[in-house]
C-alpha cells in the first residue's frame, strides 16, 4: 500500500542497520551519543550535508525508543529494536544465518523460521521509517545484508522513490546461496532497488546468476528486467562499486608528529623487535586469525623467525559476543595465543601481543606505522578496509602488505603479497618473504598500492554510486 508522501521530507535518505552514532540513555534518562568512526559515516557525511540528508538506523542498544535528532546537519532517525528483535533479527538471522552463508559457509549457517519472521518484521520497520522521511522523488540508499528486504518493501510504500542498495559483504555463488530456505524472497527484496552495488565484479555476477535460477526474470549482462503488472517493466542494474576509505584523512593523521612519535614509542615498548608483524580485525571467524597465528607459531617453532626478535601484535576487537560461533572463536584464538606465548615467551617478552579491545583511529594509525608487515589473511571478506588503512598510513613508502586472495581488496591492490590462508605452508613462506623483502622492492610495491588507495577514496565511491543511481532510467511501459 503506498504510504502518504511527506511534502517536506529529505532528498537523500540513508538506511543502514546502525546509525552513525551509538546512542545510550544517561542515568537521568536523557539520550547521549558517541560517534562511531566507521568508514561509511565519513564517506557519507559530506554528501549528506550537501543533499539535505537523513539517516535511518538502530542506535545499538535494545529497547531504546528515541525521537529523531540532528547531528552536524544530518537528521538521525532511530529505529527501535526490542531485545527479541536483537536476538532474532540481528544476532540470529543477520549474523548466524546470512553472515556465515554469504562467507562461504566457513561456519555453519543456522536456519530458523522464527528468525526469518523477525527479519521480515524488522526490515518492514526500517522501510516504513525511510518512507516517512523521504521527500517526493527522493533518493534512498539502503546498506548491507541486514536490510535486503527493504528495497522491495520501500518500493511498495513509495513507488516514487529512486532506490539504491549497496552490499558490503560477499555475494555467494548460487550453489551456496541456494541453501537459504527463503532465497526467492531475499532476491525479490533486493530487486526492489533500481541499482544494486557489490564489492567485486564476481559478487555482481553471482547475484545475476542467482536471479536467473530462482526467478523467471530475463537478465542481460548487468541488467535484470522486472515485470511490474501489465505492460510495465523496470530495469534493475547489478554492478561492482568497490568501497574505499577516507584515504587523505588517514594519510594526514599518520603524518602528524603525535602519531609518528607514538609509533616509535610502540616499537620501544615492544622491546625494539627486529620484525614487527601486525593483525587488526574484528574478532570474526571470516578473518583467518587462527590460520595466521598458527602459521606464525610454526615459524617460531621452526626457527625461521626468531622468538626473541619478532613480535606479532594482534588487535581483535570484540564483536557479536552473544553469537555462539564468535564465543567459540574467542576461546580458540586465546588458547592458541596462550600456547605460543607459553612455549616461546621469556620474562619481559611475549611473541604474541593479543589485544581484545578497540582503539581510537590515532592509535591504529600509529600501529600501522610501527608495523613492518601487515597480515590480512581473511578466509573471505567483502573488501577489507584494514588493508587500505595500512596503505594510506604509510606515507614513508615502507612496510609490506600480506593480503589474502579471498578479499575484495585483492582484486584491486596490486603490490600486495597475495596468500591463500588455507595453505599454512604457503603462508609461512610468504610471511618470511614479506619480512625479508628488500627495501627497493618494498618501496616500489608500497608506492603502487598508495597510488590506488589515495586516488580511489570513499568519496569517489559514493559519488560514483549516486551518479549511476540518479542517471538510471525509471519504469517504462510497453
Ligand atoms: C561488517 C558489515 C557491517 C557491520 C560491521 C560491524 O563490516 O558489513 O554491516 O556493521 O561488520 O558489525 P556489527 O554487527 O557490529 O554492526
Amino acid at each position: 500500500m503506498p504510504t502518504d508522501t511527506p511534502q517536506d521530507g529529505y532528498d537523500l535518505v540513508v538506511v543502514a542497520n546502525r546509525l552513525p552514532v551509538d546512542v545510550s540513555l544517561d542515568e537521568d534518562g536523557s539520550p547521549s551519543w558517541t560517534r562511531s568512526p566507521g568508514g561509511l559515516v565519513t564517506a557519507l557525511a559530506p554528501v549528506m550535508a550537501r543533499a539535505d540528508g537523513a539517516w535511518v538506523g538502530w542506535g545499538g542498544s535494545p529497547g531504546l525508543e528515541l525521537e529523531p535528532f540532528d547531528v552536524d546537519g544530518t537528521r538521525l532517525v532511530p529505529v527501535t529494536l526490542t531485545s527479541d528483535d536483537v536476538e532474532r533479527y540481528y544476532e540470529g538471522f543477520s549474523n548466524d544465518t546470512l553472515w556465515p552463508l554469504y562467507h562461504d559457509v566457513i561456519a555453519p549457517p543456522a536456519f530458523h523460521r522464527q528468525w526469518w519472521d523477525a527479519f521480515q518484521r524488522v526490515n518492514r520497520r526500517f522501510a516504513e521509517a525511510a518512507a516517512r522521511q523521504a521527500s517526493p522523488g527522493a533518493t534512498v540508499w539502503v546498506h548491507d545484508y541486514q536490510l535486503q528486504l527493504v528495497p522491495a518493501y520501500l518500493r511498495e510504500l513509495r513507488p516514487d522513490l529512486r532506490i539504491g542498495y549497496f552490499h558490503h559483504i560477499p555475494f555467494p555463488p548460487l550453489e551456496i546461496f541456494a541453501q537459504l530456505p527463503w532465497r526467492r524472497q531475499v532476491v525479490e527484496g533486493l530487486l526492489g532497488a533500481d541499482l544494486l552495488g557489490f564489492q567485486r565484479a564476481g559478487d555482481a555476477a553471482n547475484f545475476v546468476r542467482v536471479v536467473r535460477r530462482v526467478t523467471d526474470l530475463t537478465t542481460r549482462g548487468q541488467t535484470i528486467t522486472v515485470d511490474e503488472g501489465t505492460d510495465h517493466q523496470r530495469v534493475v542494474r547489478a554492478a561492482p562499486f568497490p568501497i574505499s576509505i577516507d584515504s587523505r584523512a588517514f594519510d594526514a593523521l599518520a603524518r602528524t608528529p603525535q602519531v609518528q612519535e607514538r609509533a616509535r614509542e610502540i616499537r620501544r615498548e615492544l622491546g625494539d623487535p627486529e620484525h614487527l608483524l601486525l593483525g587488526v580485525d574484528r574478532l570474526d571467524y571470516t578473518k583467518g586469525i587462527r590460520h595466521r597465528i598458527k602459521a606464525y607459531g610454526e615459524l617460531l617453532e621452526d626457527g625461521r623467525l626468531s622468538a626473541t626478535d619478532t613480535v606479532l601484535v594482534q588487535v581483535a576487537s570484540p564483536s557479536r559476543e552473544n553469537v555462539g560461533a564468535y564465543q567459540q572463536l574467542r576461546d580458540e584464538v586465546e588458547l592458541l595465543v596462550g600456547r605460543i606465548n607459553g612455549d616461546h615467551g621469556q620474562v619481559g617478552h611475549t611473541p604474541v601481543q593479543y589485544l581484545h579491545q578497540s582503539f581510537p583511529m590515532e592509535e591504529m594509525a600509529a600501529l600501522y606505522l610501527a608495523a613492518d608487515v601487515m597480515l590480512v589473511t581473511a578466509l573471505r571478506d567483502g573488501m577489507n578496509l584494514v588493508a587500505k588503512e595500512y596503505v594510506a598510513a604509510r606515507s614513508d613508502d615502507r612496510g609490506a602488505l600480506l593480503l589474502s586472495e579471498f578479499t575484495g581488496a585483492a582484486d584491486e591492490l596490486n603490490g600486495a603479497v597475495l596468500v591463500n590462508p588455507h595453505d599454512i605452508d604457503g603462508m609461512k613462506d610468504k610471511i618470511v618473504a614479506a619480512v625479508h623483502l628488500d627495501a627497493r622492492e618494498s618501496r616500489k610495491r608500497m608506492r603502487q598500492l598508495r597510488r590506488r588507495v589515495l586516488s580511489h577514496d570513499v568519496a569517489a565511491w559514493s559519488d560514483e554510486f549516486l551518479a549511476v543511481l540518479t542517471s538510471m532510467p525509471g519504469s517504462t511501459r510497453g
